[in-house]
């Protein structure tokens, strides 16, 4: 068995021009890994739907204002200012970055992720507890969780291949007790599937429903639907890992009722038994915020802007195919989602390898070949159940392991992703490392492996590569 990541396109399929490099190499780019067999290699980062790293224009801004950084909003020292003008200036370019006038009726509130938004607007719209909400199975559980706790969920589900069509959606609409919102991905990061997303906000908007989109996915892939009434998103899907986030929508949903945080920063006056809340965004900003991840959130929305959706688009576009398609045709390998056929998803590919666990999968990619992609289920288990076209029986059978304490039996796949930083050849890479794993066991441990598993260790990864590695080899722990 070769080992080696290849980074060159297998025979027959030539890379074309547009994506034989990075659009932007990221901050890490050259960075190597080590390797089972004792190598270290440059790390190809399939994993860029979970996180990005950040682009080196957001890096600079952070470190250009690391000098000037100071609390926000209340200091009358100039680097306060400074950092209050950087603040400010970050949360006018989220609300362009929308497609929203910066001094029009909405509101950025800068939050930690889209986790955080969403959690801060189930709270914020004051839903009764009869209220209904629709969503769909597609959805990240940050956008299911959150609404089970406020009020009723009505689902549109998924068709096998992890779609929903404009009618589903218009028919969950339409069913008695009308729906208080509609509330649904951009972007799947499972599939990398695209609902019609303007579609689907002018159909709930005929209805006089207003609609969420939880952008997570969208956000560093195609632009924002200016239209939707509330939006979430993540800076450090968006090359920005600066633990920001935002979630826009009108100012008037936020100026009255409790805001999510209570606390300094939030009011204009406090008394033992009263208090007197600001006015949005402050209000719903308690707490000393995180300036440098505001910042850093701005750098790569101009950074993005600079490129422009076009470019952008079209380096995606062409890099989905060919993971997606690449991969569906590799024997013992189950593409999920839909037909790869169907050029309109984001270059993002969960499947599985007939016969492998996909931590065994996800393990040697990264042990074996330097190649970073996740598995499980994603933070979206209800999907990927549908996805993997699980029987009640075999969910009932799982879940009773669950409620045992043991996770091992709960099903999954691996996901690769790519974005700005990724080019053919690392596609390639992944395409011919899956296509060497099923025949062959696992690569055995190099006579230098103790340096693999100490550099392991040493950056406290008690579990994914080094501990499946420890499962597969077990004399190779040492412990
Ligand atoms: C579609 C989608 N929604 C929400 C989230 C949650 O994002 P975060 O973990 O940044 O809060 C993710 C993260 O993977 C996601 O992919």
């Amino acid at each position: 068995m070769t080992s080696g990541p290849l980074h060159h396109p297998p025979s027959g399929r030539a890379a074309t021009p547009s994506i034989q490099h990075p659009l932007l190499p990221l901050v890490g780019a050259d960075q190597l890994i080590p390797c089972v067999d004792g190598s270290r290699r440059r790390a190809v980062e399939l994993d860029q739907a979970a996180s990005t790293q950040a682009l080196p224009q957001v890096a600079l801004r952070v470190a250009e204002m690391l000098p000037w950084y100071s609390s926000v909003h209340r200091g009358a020292g100039f680097r306060s200012r400074t950092s209050t003008a950087a603040y400010e200036a970050a949360r006018r370019a989220v609300l362009g970055f929308a497609g929203r006038d910066p001094d029009g009726p909405d509101v950025a509130i800068l939050c930690r992720n889209a986790t955080e938004a969403l959690n801060h607007l189930a709270y914020r719209l004051q839903l009764e507890p009869s209220d209904v909400i629709v969503t769909t199975t597609a959805e990240h559980h940050a956008n299911l969780l959150p609404w089970g706790r406020v009020a009723r969920r009505r689902y549109v589900d998924c068709d096998p291949h992890g779609r929903f069509s404009v009618a589903d959606v218009e028919n969950a609409l339409d069913a008695r007790e009308r729906p208080a919102l509609l509330t649904v991905t951009g972007a799947s990061n499972v599939t990398g599937w695209l609902p019609p997303i303007d579609e689907l906000i002018d159909i709930a908007h005929q209805r006089g429903i207003p609609v969420a989109v939880d952008a997570a996915q969208l956000a560093p892939h195609r632009p924002l639907p200016a239209e939707a009434d509330f939006l979430a998103f993540s800076g450090h899907k968006l090359y920005a890992p600066f633990g920001s986030g935002a979630l826009i929508g009108p100012r008037r949903t936020f100026e009255t009722g409790d805001p999510f945080l209570a606390g300094g920063g939030a009011v204009d006056l406090v008394d033992l038994d009263e208090v007197i809340w600001s006015a949005p965004p402050d209000r719903e900003e308690a707490g000393t915020p995180n300036v440098l991840g505001a910042v850093a959130m701005h750098a790569a929305i101009d950074a993005l802007e600079g490129l422009g959706w076009d470019r952008i688009r079209a380096h995606e576009a062409a890099l989905a195919p060919r993971l997606r398609r690449g991969l569906a045709t590799i024997p013992g390998v189950t593409l999920l989602g839909p037909d790869p056929a169907d050029s309109d998803t984001l270059a993002v590919a969960a499947f599985t390898v007939d016969g492998m666990h996909h931590g065994l999968v996800a393990s040697r990619l990264s042990a074996e070949y330097g190649i970073a992609v996740r598995h499980g289920c994603f933070c979206a288990h209800p999907y990927v159940v549908r996805l993997l076209g699980l029987s009640d029986v075999a969910v009932a059978a799982y879940r009773a392991h669950v409620l045992s304490g043991d996770l091992r039996l709960v099903p999954g796949a691996v996901r690769a992703s790519a974005g700005l930083g990724s080019s053919a050849g690392d596609v390639d890479a992944l395409l011919v490392a899956v296509a060497e794993l099923p025949p062959a066991g696992p690569l055995s441990p190099g006579p230098d492996n103790r340096g693999f598993l100490a550099d392991h260790r040493s950056r406290g990864m008690g579990w994914g590569v080094a501990r499946a590695w420890h499962l597969v080899f077990p004399g190779m722990t040492g412990r």
